[in-house]
């Protein structure tokens, strides 16, 4: 038995989203958002799911702010819905939509729980889609325009603010696989957008910091590591050559400010257009780093695996490997200059079951959430700065085009009754917290 200490400071959190948990859809003036419209489009999402009434958290917040607690967190990471501040995505403001966030805030306040803001997890106005969506530059002042609204009332409280969640989910799965809202299938369009969004990333962080310095700004991405199968060295330059096409679009441009040159040859026909100070605007300085981790990509010297032989899959098909993500924090850490460190998702769908006696007994989820907390560990022994860790995610939820058939939450939702029942997963969290210990 080994003992895994974490530092005093360091922040054990869970993350949600704003469209994934708050319901509400139509409530108090907000707008209505692209995933409103995707996921009440017939066929877009599984068993015709929406996140009309998700975990009605919107209601609920009480209740699950007390449940934080019990948990013991320390911090916790939420997205606000744009079309509830603004319901044409610009203009006028609905005040309704911000003091709703303004009480969650209180609440988390009042309970001793940070609260980690992230200004868009991907449901955006419907109206701004309308008018080119994140294809269209004139739109990116609008984010920026947003961020301040939101700065102006929350930023007395809350320290840590991240301007996009995923944005090459919002461009990949938006505007080239159609999975997701908009559900576009245009691979030109997706280059567009995916630089659009750190210009408009750029934009935001400026606009938060004109509002008050002393902010801290960050942006979000999900990371998968690039691993070879073995040791021969065309696996190793398959698993690189992956790695600099797809998974520098982000990184390059905002700790380089530069796109990388592999990414750049690979798709030379869709080049994005870059304009004149693109570059410095999205290579701003940030004071952290928030990494997605889910699990690794895999290759040989023919390309990439599909299927690990041996490996455990959860329920998304996605392959379970913790030590992949000590290896991609040491890799970024080794080839970027970085700021702080925060893991703002990892966790598991798995599929539970309510035993007899009431209770979930999620072992696999908790055994994937010791295991990826270990490699954290380990890591920053390695010498990465690692500051938080977000499971992802605190409830059961809408899962995008999944809808509510994928369970992530270390709480289950009965989504007939909307009861919560904290999981083994999550009362294994609650003493790893009260302990700062993990044991393996
Ligand atoms: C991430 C998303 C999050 C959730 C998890 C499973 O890509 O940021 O909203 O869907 O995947």
């Amino acid at each position: 038995m080994t003992e895994y200490l974490f530092p005093y400071h360091f922040v054990f959190g869970a993350a949600t989203a704003s469209y994934q948990v708050e319901g509400a859809a139509n409530e108090d003036g907000k707008g209505e958002s692209i995933w409103d419209r995707f996921s009440h489009t017939p066929g877009k999402v599984t068993n015709g799911d929406t996140g009309d009434v998700a975990c009605d958290h919107y209601h609920r917040w009480p209740e699950d702010i007390a449940l934080m607690r019990r948990l013991g967190l320390k911090a916790y990471r939420f997205s606000v819905s744009w079309p509830r501040i603004l319901p044409s995505g610009r203009g006028v403001v609905n005040q309704a939509g911000l003091d709703f966030y303004d009480r969650l805030v209180d609440g988390l306040c009042a309970a001793n729980i940070e609260p980690f803001i992230t200004l868009h997890h991907w449901d955006y106005p419907q109206a701004l889609y309308e008018m080119g969506g994140w294809t269209n530059r004139d739109n990116l002042g609008y984010f920026a325009d947003y961020a301040a609204i939101l700065v102006k009332r929350l930023g007395d409280r809350i320290e840590k603010w991240t301007t996009l969640n995923e944005p090459g989910v919002i461009a990949w799965d938006g505007y080239c696989s159609g999975e997701h809202a908009p559900g576009e299938q245009d691979f030109v369009k997706t280059r567009q957008v995916a630089h659009n969004l750190m210009v408009a990333h750029g934009l935001a962080v400026q606009a938060i910091r004109a509002v008050n310095p002393e902010l801290q700004v960050g942006i979000v991405l999900n990371q998968w590591m690039s691993d070879a199968a073995d040791d021969d060295p065309r696996s190793r330059q398959q698993a690189e050559d992956a790695w600099n096409q797809g998974e520098t679009t982000f990184l390059h441009p905002i700790f380089k400010g530069y796109y990388h040159p592999a990414q750049v040859a690979f798709a030379s026909e869709t080049l994005p257009d870059v304009r004149a100070g693109d570059m410095a605007l999205i290579s701003q300085k940030l004071d952290f780093l928030g990494i997605n981790f889910y699990s690794r990509n895999l290759y040989t010297a023919q390309g990439s695996v599909d299927q690990v032989p041996g490996s455990e899959y959860t329920e998304m098909g996605w392959e379970v490997c913790a030590p992949a993500l000590r290896r991609l924090l040491n890799k970024i850490n080794h080839e970027y200059t970085l700021p702080p460190i925060y893991i703002t998702e990892n966790g598991a769908a798995f599929p539970d079951v309510v035993a007899p006696d009431g209770c979930v007994h999620d072992e696999r989820r908790l055994d994937y959430l010791k295991n990826h907390f270990i490699q954290t560990r380990l890591a920053m022994q390695d010498g990465v700065d690692v500051r938080g860790y977000f499971v992802w995610s605190l409830l059961d939820n809408f899962e995008w085009g999944h809808g509510y058939t994928k369970r992530f939450g270390i709480i289950r939702v009965d989504y007939q009754t909307l009861q919560r029942t904290i999981k083994d997963s999550g009362e294994w969290y609650a003493r790893v917290i009260s302990r700062h210990t993990v044991t393996d």
